[in-house]
Formats: C-alpha cells, structure tokens, sequence
C-alpha cells in the first residue's frame, strides 16, 4: 500500500506517477476485499471532516461510506452550517478541525482556499473539488479507465468540452501516467494555459502528448476514452444561456464517438445534462462506463484516506 501519511491531496501534481499507479492498485484490491466482505478496517477510529460549500452527490456519499467501511467516521459539514458561514477564517477553521478530526475533505470555489486550509491545518487535507482542479474524481477516472483497459501508458484521453476543473485535473493525471490527453474546447473557454503549461512539462517524462485544439473530430480521433462535463460549472450559472450557444458543436454523440476508436469508452464525472453535452444515446449506450466510473470514487477515495490517514 502507497504510504503518504500526512500529506496533502490538493492536485494531482502532488502525486508522483507510481503513488498514482499504486493508489489505483490499491483502489482495485480494496474493491475486491469490500466486494468479498473481507475486513479492510484501516481507519478505525478515525474521523474525516467534510466541508462543503457546493452542492454534491457523489463526493459527499462516497467520501461518507468509504470512512464508514475504513471503519472510521465522517462528519458532513456544510457552510451555512458552520461559523465559517458567519466569517470565521479558513486558518482559524483549520486550526480548530486540527485538533478534533484526523483528516479534512473540502469543496469550495477559489483554489486558495484549499492551500490556505491545507497550510493551516496539522492533519491531511483532500481537494474534493475546486474551481479549478477536481483530483479525486481523475484518480476515480483513471482507475476506470485502467479497469477497461488493462493499462494506461500509451492510451489515449479526448475531452470535449469546458476547460474547468475536470479538464485540468484530467491533463495533469493524464500527464503524468503517460495517457495522451486531446481537449477540444470553443475558443475562450479552453485550459488555462499554466495548467497545459504544466501537463506538457509532466508529459515530457512519461511520452505523453498533450494537445488542445477548438476541433472535437481531431481530439477523439483514434481515442480509446471520451469525455466530457457540464458546460456550465457550479459556480459559473449566470453564464449558462451563452455558453449553451458557445458550446453547440461540442456535443459528445454517436457521430462524434464514431470519429474515436471503436472500443472506446465513454467518461462522465456526471452529474449529466442529457441532448446539452452528450446525447442520451451515448451516456445511455453500450460505450458509456459512467456508473462504474462512479462506483470506483469510492473506492479509489479509500485507497486515498488510507494512504493519507492509516498509522
Ligand atoms: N462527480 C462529482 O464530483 O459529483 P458530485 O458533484 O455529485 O460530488
Ligand atoms: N465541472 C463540474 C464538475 C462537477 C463534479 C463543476 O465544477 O460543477
């Protein structure tokens, strides 16, 4: 089991490629051992805060469950709830959360607020997203995608769509894991170009190639996995209306995904608009993995808790 015992999981960059490999070795034998009903208590008596300033399904139950199955305990803790939401700072919070909980998960909006937290807090703290990085649900993806395919070195990623959050996480995962990662975003609203900057120098260690172009049909092609995500992120709603007309020709369907490999799977870190970004036909179709790409949050977040939190 990868030991990374007190630090922080805020991006993937923090990560090397064989902490990466090895999470998702261990995400697959903790699956196995939770499928099996064998006894994986690594967390007993642990406790993990949650902090959530934006709304979640998946990452709140799957964080959730998996402390509960590590044989720990997880407590759900949104803004409005707590003095946080009356002005307390983030440092005094971090601090505080420090001396009671082994473990701080947080999704909020600016980045900052994540390093902040972190360097405040005397316990691991985990990015459960940002505006601008989304790292356990790319650990989850690659996971996925290593499951579906057998390895990850050589394969190739397209992402269609918004360069967000995912987009970033995706690029520097992909990076470093030697996956060849194509974005196709509509002008203005491609990666921002310290991320790509990054991926590419991640890239050079691993032969991946990292490209971003305004063309779907060139980013899928001879892809063995497609993605995409919402074009309007949390955070982002007073955009909705005009980013639905920016991002009319980039829409995951059948004709597009005949343009990758036909085997290709079909990625959503969900939650889906369907007939906006993807058609139902594809994310409801024999390509799409996207309810296994979800299972495996949870198990590729234990393999996460215990590599930050077990003694
Ligand atoms: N994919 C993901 O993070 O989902 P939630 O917003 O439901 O947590
Ligand atoms: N890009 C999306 C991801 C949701 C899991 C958002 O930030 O809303």
């Amino acid at each position: 089991q990868v030991n990374l015992k007190g630090k922080h999981l805020l991006t993937l960059a923090d990560l090397s490629k064989q902490d990466i490999m090895q999470l998702i070795m261990d995400a697959i034998k903790l699956k196995e051992m939770q499928k099996k009903g064998e006894n994986h208590q690594y967390l007993k008596g642990k406790s993990l805060a949650m902090i959530f300033e934006k709304s979640s399904t998946r990452t709140r139950v799957s964080f959730e469950v998996g402390m509960t199955q590590l044989g720990g305990h997880a407590l759900f803790l949104g803004r409005n709830d707590m003095q946080m939401g009356r002005g307390e700072t983030i440092e005094d919070t971090a601090k505080v959360l420090s001396r009671y909980v082994d473990g701080i998960m947080i999704r909020t909006y600016e980045h900052d607020t994540v390093v902040t937290l972190a360097a405040n807090a005397s316990v691991p703290v985990i990015n459960g997203l940002t505006d601008d990085y989304h790292p356990c649900q790319v650990l989850a993806d690659l996971m996925t995608l290593y499951e579906k395919k057998g390895s990850l070195e050589g394969k190739k990623l397209a992402y269609i769509g918004d360069g967000n959050n995912m987009t970033h996480s995706l690029m520097i995962g992909c990076a470093k894991t030697g996956v060849s990662c194509s974005i196709a975003a509509p002008k203005g609203y491609e990666p921002k170009a310290a991320v790509i900057e990054t991926a590419m120098k991640f890239a050079e260690a691993t032969g991946a190639v990292i490209e971003v172009t305004n063309n779907p049909v060139e980013a899928v092609s001879d892809a063995d996995a497609v993605y995409t995500d919402v074009w309007t992120s949390m955070g982002w709603e007073a955009e909705q209306q005009e980013r639905e007309k920016a991002f009319q020709q980039f829409q995951v369907n059948s004709e597009l995904m005949a343009h990758a490999k036909k085997d290709a799977i079909f990625l959503h870190c969900l939650p889906a608009h369907r007939g906006e970004e993807v058609t139902a036909e594809v994310i409801d179709g024999p390509q799409s993995v996207v309810f296994d790409e979800a299972e495996n949050r949870l198990h590729a977040q234990k393999a996460v808790l215990a590599a930050l939190m077990a003694d």
